[in-house]
């Protein structure tokens, strides 16, 4: 059995307490990647596009990459709808907190809003402004979304493209994740 804290409540802890308690946080922290790829594995099922969320996935990071997009950007094309696993209703922004301490600004910003930019391909087929994503165009990294969704996502969902396999990125995932987690309080 591992080692315990002092308390029961946490007005009551101590240093040593914290100490215990960050030093398992940043033991688990070394498992994340393999973690993340499970999650990623989960997507691997029925869909009704012609291919698998998970080859969907795989898709967009191979776009991403033989664009000569740098390997951050690849694998948040990899996991930009890794949140539809667990958040189908707010997919983006679950993916976007979940890479945020290891990304850019850019990057996350791009994955934040990649389902609302990703409706002008679909929402005018339910009486909804698919240029609803016009209202952040004075922003700095609007055009990188468009572009994120016009040459990468709404692309993949093709069963004809010569889409790399999962173990290609895992490389880059494991990467990313053994990098020091910014602060994102
Ligand atoms: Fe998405
Ligand atoms: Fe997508």
């Amino acid at each position: 059995m591992s080692a315990k804290v002092s308390f029961t409540a946490m007005e009551h802890a101590s240093r040593e307490d914290y100490d215990l308690v960050f030093e398992h946080e940043r033991q688990e922290m070394q498992g994340q990647a393999a973690r993340i790829i499970h999650w990623l594995k989960t997507m691997d099922g029925d869909s009704p596009y012609q291919i698998s969320r998970l080859d969907h996935c795989l898709q967009t990071a191979t776009r991403a990459q033989r664009d000569g997009a740098d390997d951050e950007t690849v694998v948040c094309a990899l996991l930009h709808d890794i949140g539809d696993a667990i958040a189908p209703a707010n997919h983006s922004q679950v993916a976007a907190a979940m890479l945020r301490p290891y990304i850019s600004d850019k990057n996350y910003w791009v994955l934040l809003h990649h389902g609302l930019f990703q409706g002008y391909y679909w929402m005018h087929y339910y009486d909804q402004d698919r240029n609803a994503r016009d209202e952040l165009r004075n922003h700095p990294y609007y055009q990188d979304c468009v572009d994120f969704c016009a040459n990468w996502d709404q692309t993949s969902f093709d069963p004809h493209y010569d889409t790399l396999p999962l173990d290609h990125f895992i490389p880059l995932v494991e990467a990313l994740y053994a990098g020091t987690p910014k602060p994102c309080v």
